[in-house]
Parts: structure tokens; sequence; C-alpha cells
């Protein structure tokens, strides 16, 4: 019964992941690079941790480049990894202030020494923090990270370490890149489109998925709170009646 025995869940989100989408769009109808728009993405990154803080909201995942992303033209991919590389140098110290713990996932072999270098330092040195969890996807696939988790598992059966019949949901789900992290409450795509683009696969199996046409750097607080009061409103069911969960809230209220 833990799945709905967790009321809290059930008005706020305890973790919230979000596809920021949109800044080229953001930057071509203003007649400004593509770069102009990443940059004032990161700048919504800010308000939104800030504002995930003042929400207590306890885990933040924040997809800021895909596997597949590596297909965009070389500048641009250069530029972003520039601007990881800059943004971390200038915020980790406020982060770390507010008691926020960095995690990237993704797949880090293709990622520059530079930029891997800047991720565990950022890492490391917010390692103690509790306030919120902020999980930075780069070079993140959900395939990938699928992927990942089953070859650790059939290094683990080769090993002889486990069976075969261990390779449970449980065990996959421990091999996965947000191992120990619950499971996002609340999906956010900002920028118009309806798709996971191979964000967390195996992670939004049941998590309730919000989508706006603002593009991220133009969602604010007010737009976020737009998707908070949304998510407030819905039942979460895991498969169950809808009279079920709601005597099971009576039960464990
Ligand atoms: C999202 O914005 C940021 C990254 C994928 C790095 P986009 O760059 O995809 O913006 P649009 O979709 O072209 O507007
Ligand atoms: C998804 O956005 C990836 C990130 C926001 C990092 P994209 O702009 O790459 O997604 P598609 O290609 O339109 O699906
Ligand atoms: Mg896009």
């Amino acid at each position: 019964m833990g799945a709905v025995a967790d009321n809290k869940a059930l008005t706020m989100p305890d973790h919230i992941a979000i596809i920021m989408d949109g800044n080229g769009r953001w930057a071509k109808r203003r007649n400004e690079s593509r770069h102009k728009g990443h940059r004032q993405g990161v700048k919504t990154v800010k308000n939104i941790v800030k504002a995930c803080i003042k929400n207590n909201v306890r885990y933040l995942t924040l997809f800021a480049f895909s596997s597949e992303n590596w297909k965009r033209p070389r500048t641009e991919v250069g530029l972003l990894m520039d601007l990881f590389i800059a943004a971390l140098g200038s915020e980790v110290k406020e982060l770390d202030e507010n008691g926020v713990q960095l995690r990237f996932i993704g797949d880090r072999n293709h990622i520059p020494a530079d930029v891997q270098r800047a991720m565990e330092d950022a890492e490391t040195r917010t390692a103690a923090n509790d306030t919120l969890v902020l999980i930075i996807a780069v070079s993140y696939g959900g395939r990938w990270d699928i992927m990942q988790a089953a070859q650790r598992l059939a290094e683990q059966v080769r090993a002889k370490e486990i069976n075969v019949e261990d390779i449970t949901e449980e065990s996959l789900s421990e091999n996965i890149s947000t191992v120990n992290i619950p499971a996002p409450d609340l999906f956010i795509r900002t920028g118009g489109e309806h798709r996971i683009s191979n964000f967390l696969l195996w992670q939004l199996a049941y998590t309730e998925l919000y989508f706006t046409d603002t593009l991220w750097p133009d969602f604010n607080e007010m737009a976020f709170g737009r998707a908070l009061k949304d998510y407030a409103k819905r039942q979460r069911r895991y498969g169950m009646t809808s009279e079920q969960v709601t005597s099971s809230k009576v039960t464990h209220a």
C-alpha cells in the first residue's frame, strides 16, 4: 500500500522532473542567437530552484542536455558545454549556501573533461546538503539509463553475485541512475511539445504529466504555481479504483 499511503504526495509533489524546452524559439522570436535563449534559461533555473525550496519540494530533476542533443551543430554543443561550466562556476556557492545538493545523471564518457571536473567538484562540495536535491541530466537518455542498469545486472550475474531470478523491478531500480531518489511525482515540459524525448523512461511510469506552451525562459514562479495547482487537483490511483484510493486516504489520515 506504500504508493497511496503517502498522502502528502497527493497535494504537493516531493519530486518534480522538468524538460526545459523552448530556449531556441524564445531567442528566435527576439531575433537573438539561440545561445542568448540558453543563457536566459539558466536564469529560469535559478528562479525555479528557489521556488522549489520555498515550496518544500525535495527533489528537482532538470533535463539539460539529452543523448540526442549531441547531434546539434558543433558550435551550439560547444556553447552549451561552456555555459554549464560558467553556470556551475557562478552558482555552486549560492546553491551550497542554500542547502542544495547537486547530482548529475547521464553518460559521462561523452562529456568533455573540463565539464566533468566541474560536475564532480559541484557534487563533492554539496554532497552533505539536504534541503533540495537538484539532479541535472546531462548527456542523458532514458534508454541509456535502462541499458546501463541491464549491463550492471548482467555483470553481477556473470560474477555469480546474483542469479537471473534476482533481476526484479527493485534490483533494476537499484541500478538505475536515480537510485535512492523516489520516482518523480510531477513531470513538467515547457515549450509546447507533447513528448518525453527520451527523458526518464523507467522513472516516469506513474508520474503525473503536465505540458505548457510557455517557453522555458518565460517559465516564472507564477507559471510554476499553475503547474503545482494542476497537480494538486489530480487523483493518483496507481491502477486502483477511485473508491479504493479515497478509503485508503481515510484509513491512513
Ligand atoms: C531546450 O531548448 C534546451 C536544450 C535542449 C539544451 P531548445 O534549444 O530545444 O529550444 P527550442 O526547442 O529550439 O526552442
Ligand atoms: C529535450 O528537448 C531535451 C532537453 C530539454 C535537454 P529537445 O528540444 O532536444 O527535444 P526534441 O528533439 O524536440 O524532442
Ligand atoms: Mg527543443
